[in-house]
């Protein structure tokens, strides 16, 4: 647990992971634990946030991302519009500023966007004076999810530093992974990536990530297995020979996990491909805390809100019965 004080306030935006210090990362996490309980309760709804409206601008697909958020905002009595590209003027040639802009004279607080453009969420931030929350932008960041990843970690092990993390799969095309690195060096975790090297950043050494070219060696060393699926739709060529030799080789079976420490655990961001990078009998199974990381996304996402909107995070407790 960190010290919570003048240092967590976040500024008006959650861009990227890179943009906080590992203070106000912990403190984000802090902040999350008091409104856990709250999605526990029989009414799931307290009035922190009653008068902010908050505008969800998905321009990607999304299920846990777009609803995590929705429910946050509902949970903490947000007033909340789900504006996505299909269906919205941005399908006439509308740019993302000018919807943003609309949205503005419509005076709103916040804006969470998801857009397949990296730089969306900080060209947008740079352009209007609503908070804005990146909720995954290209191959850049998703500061929400590593957020919640980090968070579900520490619930298991108690602290992230220290612990040994390797993220298994497509890096090179993962945002995830990229917020993710950042926030488990900063929180003090030793990181290693596995994937075929078509798939690995080159450089990623000099970030202080170890390399392993085989899933098995990756899955003795760590405590936390982190698995990404292969981003298919963002691939321009043949980086696998075919999803069944990528099974074959890198995918995560009960059968590897037999050599893995007793309290490794294992996690995946969604969506999963189930029987490509990861079997059905781990994604379901004793090691996996897939599940409770949607659960923590909530929590995560509630204190983000709570915390841009100028909510304390030594008074998240008190502050569940009130306005920030
Ligand atoms: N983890 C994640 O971003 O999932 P969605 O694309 O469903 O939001």
């Amino acid at each position: 647990m960190t010290a919570m004080g003048k240092d967590l306030e976040l500024g008006k935006d959650l861009i990227g992971l890179e943009d906080l210090s590992r203070e106000q990362i912990l403190g984000i996490l802090d902040t999350a634990e008091p409104f856990k309980e709250i999605s526990e309760r029989k009414i799931k709804k307290v009035p922190v946030l009653r008068g902010q409206t908050i505008v969800n601008l998905f321009f990607e697909p999304s299920t846990r991302t777009r609803i995590s958020f929705e429910f946050a905002e509902k949970r903490l009595s947000a007033d909340t519009v789900n504006i996505s590209s299909s269906g919205s003027s941005v399908q006439k040639g509308e740019t993302l500023v000018d919807t943003a802009r609309n949205l503005e004279a419509m005076r709103i607080h916040m804006v969470v966007v998801r857009h397949g453009s990296s730089g969306a969420a900080r060209f947008l931030a740079d352009r209007i004076p609503s908070n804005v929350i990146n909720a995954g932008d290209g191959q850049h960041a998703h500061p929400t999810q590593a957020l919640l990843d980090l968070l579900t970690i520490r619930d298991r092990f108690g602290a992230i530093e220290g612990r040994r993390v390797c993220i298994v799969g497509d890096i090179k095309h993962s945002r995830v992974a990229r917020s993710n690195v950042t926030g488990f060096l900063k929180c003090g975790a030793e990181v290693a990536v596995c994937g075929p090297r078509t798939l690995i950043p080159a450089g990623i050494e000099d970030l202080g990530v170890q390399v392993f070219g085989r899933v098995e060696e990756a899955i003795e060393w760590c405590d936390v297995l982190y698995v990404l699926r292969l981003q298919l739709e963002r691939m321009q060529g043949g980086y696998v020979p075919s999803l069944r030799e990528y099974n074959r080789v890198f995918g995560v079976t009960s059968r590897r996990l037999e050599s893995a420490a007793d309290d490794m655990i294992v996690l995946h961001p969604g969506p999963m491909n189930r029987g490509v990078e990861i079997d059905s009998d781990v994604a379901d199974g004793p090691r996996s805390v897939i599940l409770p990381q949607v659960t923590n996304g909530v929590a995560v996402r509630m204190a983000v809100l709570y915390l841009l909107a100028g909510g304390r995070p030594e008074l998240a407790e008190s502050a569940k019965g009130r306005m920030p």
